[in-house]
C-alpha cells in the first residue's frame, strides 16, 4: 500500500478526528489543508519557504501538467517531486474538475471528455485511462479517479446519469492504475445535492476499496448550509480507517463545519488567490490591505500571528508594495495566508486531541467573523 492512515484521536462531542497519514514523501497528521499548486508550483514560494510554512502535502493538476510541459517531460526530469523539487507529499486532482470548468465545447461521452485546450483551442480527449497514466507518469503520492462535478443547475435525471457514469469511470481509473503499490488512487464521491444520489454513490464507491475517499461537486456556488447538509448525509457511509478529502473548501467556517462532519483533508485556492489581489486572512477575519486606512499603519497584518512576515513588515509598506505594483506584495501576503490557514489546522488538531474543539471552533470563528456583513 502506497499510504498508510490511523486514526489517532476521536471527537467525543462530533466526528472530528486526529488522523496520522503515512506517504512516500512524509508523514503529516489530519485533519489538514493541502496549498494549491496547480503548475508545478505554489504560486511566488519556493519549496524551501513551503516547507518554513508547515506545509506537508500540496496539491498539483493533472489537467494542466499534461498540456503543459507535458507528463513525458515531467518524468523525464525524474517525476513531478524532483521537477518541483518538493520532496513533501503530493497530490493530483484527476483533470475531472478543470476539464469542466476550464476547457471550451466540451462533449461528455461514456468512453471521456472530448474538449478543446485553454490554451490553444487544440482538441483533446481526456478518460480515466488517460488521466491514470498521466498521473502515473507525474509520480504524486496521491492520485485522483476522473469524475464529472456536475454543474450546480444541473437536475435530477442529469445528475443521477452523470454519478453513475462516474462511477464506471472510478472502476475504470482502479483498473488503469499501474502503480497501486506507490500511489495511493482516492475515489470520488459525486451525487450533486440530492442526499440519496450522494449514499449511493459513496456506497458504491466503498464496495470498490479504495484506499480514501473524497467528496467532490460542492462548494461550486450553493448555500454552506446545503453542503453541510450532504456532509452529514454523505460522511457516515464512508469507512472510518480512511482518508476523507472534501475538494475545493478552505473558508475557515466551512473548514470547521467540515471537520466536525470528519473531514481530514482540504484544498483551496482561496487563500493563494486572494493573497495576490491584496486580501490577508487574519485572526480578526479578511483585510483587505490595499485599504487606505492602512497607508500610515505600523503594525503587523495579524498581531496574533508569528509568521515571517508578521514579524518583519507592515501594513503601511504591504499597502505600498500593493500600490505600486511590486511583486514582494503577493509573495509575502501568500506566505502569510498559507501560514496562517496551516496554523489553524494546527489548532483544531491540538483542540481534538485535548478535547476542545467546540470551544476552540467558537472563539475562532466569533473573533473571524465578527467584523464581518
Ligand atoms: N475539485 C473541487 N471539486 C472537485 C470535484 O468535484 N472533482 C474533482 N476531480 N476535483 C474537484
Ligand atoms: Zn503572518
Amino acid at each position: 500500500m502506497a499510504i498508510r492512515f490511523e486514526v489517532l484521536v476521536r471527537d467525543r462531542r462530533s466526528g472530528a478526528r486526529v488522523g496520522r497519514l503515512v506517504t512516500p514523501h512524509g508523514t503529516f497528521e489530519t485533519p489538514m489543508f493541502m496549498p494549491v499548486g496547480t503548475q508545478a508550483t505554489v504560486k511566488t514560494l519556493t519549496p524551501e519557504e513551503l516547507r518554513e510554512i508547515g506545509a506537508k502535502i500540496v496539491l498539483a493538476n493533472t489537467y494542466h501538467l499534461w498540456l503543459r510541459p507535458g507528463e513525458d517531460v515531467v518524468a523525464e526530469a525524474g517525476g513531478l517531486h524532483r521537477f518541483m523539487a518538493w520532496d513533501g507529499a503530493i497530490l493530483t486532482d484527476s483533470g475531472g474538475f478543470q476539464v469542466f470548468s476550464l476547457a471550451e465545447r466540451r462533449r461528455v461521452e461514456e468512453e471521456g471528455v472530448y474538449f478543446r485546450s485553454h490554451l490553444d483551442g487544440s482538441v483533446k480527449f481526456m478518460s480515466p485511462e488517460v488521466s491514470i497514466a498521466v498521473q502515473n507518469a507525474l509520480g504524486a503520492d496521491i492520485i485522483m479517479a476522473f469524475d464529472e462535478c456536475p454543474p450546480l443547475e444541473a437536475d435530477r435525471a442529469y445528475v443521477e446519469a452523470s454519478a453513475a457514469r462516474t462511477l464506471r469511470w472510478a472502476e475504470r481509473s482502479l483498473r488503469a492504475h499501474r502503480y497501486p503499490e506507490r500511489q495511493a488512487l482516492f475515489g470520488i464521491v459525486q451525487g450533486g445535492f440530492y442526499p440519496d444520489l450522494r449514499v449511493a454513490h459513496a456506497r458504491a464507491l466503498v464496495a470498490l476499496d479504495f484506499p480514501g475517499y473524497a467528496v467532490g461537486g460542492l462548494s461550486i456556488g450553493e448555500p454552506k448550509e446545503v453542503m453541510y447538509r450532504i456532509l452529514e448525509e454523505t460522511v457516515p457511509h464512508l469507512p472510518e480507517g480512511k482518508p476523507r478529502y472534501l475538494m475545493g473548501v478552505g473558508s475557515p467556517d466551512a473548514i470547521f463545519a467540515a471537520v466536525e462532519r470528519g473531514i481530514d483533508l482540504f484544498d483551496s485556492v482561496l487563500p493563494t488567490r486572494i493573497a495576490r489581489n491584496g486580501t490577508a486572512m487574519t485572526s480578526r477575519g479578511r483585510l483587505v490591505v490595499r485599504n487606505a486606512e492602512y497607508r500610515r499603519s505600523w503594525e503587523p497584518l495579524d498581531a496574533n500571528c508569528d509568521c515571517k512576515v508578521c514579524r518583519t513588515f507592515t501594513r503601511g509598506y504591504l499597502r505600498h508594495l500593493f500600490h505600486a505594483e511590486e511583486m514582494l506584495g503577493p509573495r509575502l501576503l501568500t506566505y502569510h495566508n498559507l501560514y496562517f490557514l496551516l496554523s489553524l489546522m494546527e489548532g483544531i488538531r491540538a483542540s481534538i486531541r485535548e478535547g476542545r474543539f467546540q470551544e476552540f471552533k467558537e472563539a475562532f470563528l466569533s473573533a473571524y467573523y465578527a467584523d464581518q456583513p
